[in-house]
């Protein structure tokens, strides 16, 4: 089975890189890490050229992040919260996947489920108690994970934990990652 996850949070060793760690202990799993911040994708840029090929030809990290989406059997996405919605580093990944969009939807060739069918994951922490934040950025998460042939994903989603290391004083969140990754692996 391959899984593999991206980290959309800049800050090392925060709230969002500590619950990611959780969750892929509980896979027992050698993940593949992509840490968002360290890697070179631009932003995309409604050029069209995916429209007939669903294929981006902007040359850049994206085109093995791409190659990693189409293969992988499990995807974790983590991202803090940033002015409501997933961080930028996040939304620029997401964004290029508008190659797999145009695919599914305008080629009618969606990602083909391997043996062990597409699922995915989505962890999102913001600083703020009201709701609000997590909840848009779960909505981009699960417009991403419907392009991309994901059908189905589970979300954990934590609000007032905003200081650096807060998420270890939280009552329940790392358990909680750990069981969804070690859930995320099952059959
Ligand atoms: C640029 C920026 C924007 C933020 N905007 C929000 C926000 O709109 N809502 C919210 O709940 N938290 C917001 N936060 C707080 C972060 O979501 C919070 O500190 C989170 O724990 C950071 O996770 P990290 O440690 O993984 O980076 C923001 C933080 C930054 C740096």
């Amino acid at each position: 089975m391959d899984v593999i996850a991206f980290l959309g949070s800049p800050r090392k060793g925060g709230n969002t890189e500590t619950l990611l760690n959780e969750a892929i202990r509980g896979t027992g799993m050698d993940v593949r890490v992509f840490d968002l911040n360290g890697m070179d994708i631009q932003p995309c840029q409604d050029c069209g050229d995916c429209e007939g090929t669903g294929e981006c030809t902007i040359q850049d990290d994206m085109q093995e992040v791409a190659l990693a989406i189409r293969a992988a059997d499990r995807i974790i996405l983590a991202s803090p919260v940033f002015f409501s919605g997933v961080s930028a580093q996040t939304k620029a990944m997401i964004d290029r996947c508008q190659q797999f969009w145009c695919e599914k939807f305008l080629l009618k060739k969606p990602i083909p489920a391997g043996e062990y069918e597409r699922r995915g994951l989505f962890l999102v922490v913001g600083g703020m108690k009201t709701p609000s934040g997590v909840e848009c950025a779960g909505t981009t998460a699960k417009a991403w994970f419907r392009s991309i042939s994901v059908p189905e994903h589970k979300t954990l989603a934590y609000t007032g934990v905003d200081a650096m290391g807060a998420i270890k004083k939280h009552p329940a969140a790392l358990g909680e990652a750990f069981e969804a990754g070690r859930a995320l692996i099952q059959p």
